[in-house]
């Protein structure tokens, strides 16, 4: 990851990345999507929202970014309330890559692609090219640079969107399905990518319908369901009620259900998230049996 894509500290810059205080979001059509959400994000967190279909996930990202405005409560990102700003202000300081990428792809090249926002804020050329260097090295796609966005791989197709989205420099990266479609090596390379952004030092939420994904990078789950936040705290914990999660039609990870089951025999204190991590206890079981 280029160095240039850390955030800079920055005179205004909240010890909360998002505040939202009594979300209701209601469509339109009378449709109430989001019914009094409150949620705190705190700066360099690395977050998932999960919940069946039609919970509101992508509402609730449409009102964290500002191309929603909240039908009652308030959305702060960075301290600043979406109400009182503009989408383009907004989009300095977080970035949305949409459930389907193929809606934000406009540009004959990619580069084009990667500097239509930049050159949008109103930046130097010199600057507008820096930053599209810096976002296309990030995501590993420099090579692909003079290409035709339509004609690239799924994978590669998101990963322009990602370089837009970073080329803005925004401090918060959400990115709302990004794998969906995506093969399993797509899906790593892409939630790799969201990890190391996190290390960066950016605040990153992901949404996504794949629980082994969730469980194997984030550190926060945020579970909706009818427009309502039912649970919110760290993965672990989560994953570790089954029977809450079914309620928004949520099953946890295999090798989380599998532990579950085994928690009695292996004496875990605590759900499992990771092969990794299950092997090594029933490893310890076994050698603490054969002595
Ligand atoms: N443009 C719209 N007009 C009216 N209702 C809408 C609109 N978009 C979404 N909805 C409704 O709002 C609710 C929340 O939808 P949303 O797309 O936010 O869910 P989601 O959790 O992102 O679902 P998915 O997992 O399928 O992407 C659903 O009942 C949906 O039918
Ligand atoms: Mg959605």
């Amino acid at each position: 990851m280029a160095a240039s894509l850390i955030p800079k500290e920055g005179e205004g810059m909240a010890a909360k990345a998002i505040e939202i205080r009594g979300l209701t979001y209601v469509y339109e059509a009378g449709i109430v999507a989001l019914r009094n959400i409150n949620l705190s994000i705190q700066r360099n967190e690395f977050a998932g929202i999960i919940g069946q279909n039609g919970a509101g996930k992508s509402t609730l990202l449409k009102n964290i970014t500002g191309l929603f405005k909240p039908t009652a409560g308030n959305v702060m990102v960075e301290g600043i309330d979406t109400r009182s700003t503009t989408v383009a202000e907004l989009a300095t300081r977080v970035g949305l890559v949409l459930q389907n990428p193929d809606h934000q792809l406009f540009a004959a090249t990619v580069e084009e692609e990667v500097a239509f926002g930049p050159r949008n804020l109103g930046l130097e050329p010199a600057e507008v090219a820096a930053r599209v260097e810096a976002a296309l090295e990030g995501v590993g796609l420099l090579h692909l640079r003079r290409e035709f966005p339509p004609a690239l791989s799924k994978g590669d197709r998101a990963r322009v969107v990602i370089a837009s989205v970073l080329a803005m420099r925004p401090h918060i990266i959400i990115l709302d399905e990004p794998t969906s479609g995506q093969d399993y090596r797509g899906c790593c390379q892409i939630m790799d990518l969201a990890r190391e952004l996190h290390r960066s030092g950016h605040t990153v939420i992901v949404v996504t319908h794949q629980m082994h994904l969730v469980a194997e990078y984030t550190e926060r789950t945020i579970v909706l369901c009818q427009g309502e936040v039912l649970m919110d705290d760290t993965t672990r914990r989560v994953f570790s009620q089954p029977e809450r999660l079914r309620r928004t039609h949520i099953t946890p990870p295999q090798v989380t259900m599998l532990g579950l089951e085994l928690a009695p025999l292996l004496g875990l204190p605590e759900a499992v998230l990771r092969v990794p991590e299950l092997g090594d206890a029933v490893l310890s079981h076994l050698i603490s049996h054969s002595k």
